[in-house]
């Protein structure tokens, strides 16, 4: 059971998919929570307060000013471990985003000093419309979880983007968010800034956030080379690695800086990005920041090597001839430079290796001066460059820590920054343990 002695807050609105709502009650209850449920006045007209009532045990939210049995719009979220809005409505999704609080959901939603998870459903005009969109960015900018909806078939007889979540995945998302796993639809959350006024943190998360305090900076992506003014060496990095460690430090909390190659990638919520271009580019970018952080994470695909000449005219075939050999001369090392800073961050590597791996990654993370090195087993063609999955092994300098097999890479950034804030954390405890 992954929501014991939780108190989570359902929210209903007036869309088509409330009926699904006593199915989402009864499976966060499989897991251990107790939910207690608020509807607005067009919610109740889909879904019978009568049935919330039985199946949740409690009261039913409805009106802000009466009634002796129902809960006040302060209390009702005060202790809650979540408030989660599903469905949430276009116009229930433009009152949060404006504070409006003119019933007892939208002012319990605006008192709640939880964690507020949307699961927004609506015809997708509506959805699309640039009100209900600027709107959303509002809501995520504040750190309201948004559970994007999926295509097909609507309630109106259109299909298209619109459709709430199923109950299991709306579930399943609250687990992942109150256990802190890898958010599924994670490229649509984030935590709230850690220096967020205290009532619009989710305070039952930051204080436990694994990267609470720390700042990170990683590298990602490949680095191009100019050859001449339209020719560069380059390599297959697609950059999805590195963002995905982005955003899972970020979602855990962290201050995250990504120094990003060439890709053409989103750039995850509340991540401050530098783009560069040459290996040279990013090392002076890795370097100027260095002094500022905690973790440097190096993901990035540097080309080892850079033209000795860069022609500053397009290179001819007819000039050129049969033949062309191009002197290369090598790049600095950016990860080995941060190993060996002084003082060093914690600094973690990759290796992507197509043979010998483990003996090249120890050998690595021994002549860089590493903390971690992540081996990256790039002779598979299923993980590794441009692809939506990996799977990494894990060393330190006693050896291997890690296996995380093959998952979307969201999944192996989740996990791998769970190890990496977990040992700085410990190592942090053990410091200013020290001390005293
Ligand atoms: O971007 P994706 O398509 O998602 O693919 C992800 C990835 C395969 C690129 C990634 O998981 C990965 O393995 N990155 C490291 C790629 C690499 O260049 O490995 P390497 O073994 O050549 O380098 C070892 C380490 O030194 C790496 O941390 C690298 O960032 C760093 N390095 C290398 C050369 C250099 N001049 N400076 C460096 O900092």
């Amino acid at each position: 059971m992954q929501l014991e002695h939780r108190k989570i807050v359902l929210g209903i609105c007036g869309g088509i998919a409330a009926y699904k709502c006593p199915e989402l009650c009864r499976l966060l209850q499989k897991q251990g929570a107790d939910v207690y449920t608020v509807v607005t006045a067009s919610g109740a007209k889909l879904v019978s307060t009568a049935t919330l009532q039985a199946l949740s045990g409690h009261p039913v939210g409805s009106e802000i000013f009466t009634a002796a049995d129902n809960i006040g719009h302060i209390e009702l979220c005060a202790d809650a471990d979540c408030m989660v809005i599903a469905p949430a409505t276009a116009n229930t999704i433009a009152k949060l985003a404006h504070g409006l609080a003119d019933n007892m959901l939208t002012a319990a939603a605006l008192a709640a000093p939880c964690p507020l998870i949307i699961a927004p459903a609506m015809n997708s005009r509506m959805y699309r419309h640039p009100a209900t969109q600027a709107n959303l960015e509002i809501l995520k900018q504040r750190g309201v979880f948004i559970i994007p909806p999926a295509d097909g078939p609507l309630a109106c007889g259109e299909s298209g983007i619109g459709r709430m979540r199923e109950p299991a995945e709306i579930a399943a998302y609250i687990c992942a968010l109150l256990n802190r796993h890898g958010l599924p639809f994670a490229e649509n959350t984030l935590l709230p800034k850690p220096d967020a006024p205290r009532e619009l943190t989710a305070q039952k998360l930051l204080p436990t956030a694994s990267g609470a305090g720390l700042r990170v900076l990683i590298t990602a992506g490949p680095t191009e080379e100019p050859i001449d003014p339209v020719r560069v060496i380059t390599n297959k990095s697609s950059g999805k690695m590195g963002f995905a460690l982005a955003q899972a430090a970020r979602e855990r909390g962290a201050e995250v800086t990504l120094i990003a190659g060439p890709v053409h990638l989103p750039t995850p919520a509340q991540v401050n990005r530098i783009n560069v271009k040459t290996a040279q580019d990013m090392y002076d970018a890795v370097k100027a920041k260095l002094d500022d952080v905690d973790i440097v994470i190096g993901c990035a695909a540097v080309s080892d090597y850079r033209l000795a000449y860069v022609y500053p005219q397009k290179l001819k075939k007819e000039t050129q001839g049969d033949s062309l050999t191009l002197t290369l001369i090598k790049n600095e090392d950016i990860i080995a430079m941060v190993g060996h800073a002084n003082p060093r961050p914690f600094t973690v590597g990759f290796a992507a290796e197509t043979m010998a791996g483990e003996a090249q990654a120890k050998e690595k993370l021994a002549r860089k001066n590493l903390d971690l090195i992540a081996l990256n087993d790039v002779s598979r063609s299923d993980v590794g460059f441009n692809s939506d999955d990996n799977a990494l092994t894990v060393f330190d300098r006693d050896g291997k820590i890690a296996d995380l097999p093959k998952a979307p890479k969201a999944v192996i950034a989740a996990q791998l920054t769970e190890l990496i804030f977990n040992m700085v954390q410990s190592s942090r405890g053990t410091a200013s343990g020290n001390k005293e």
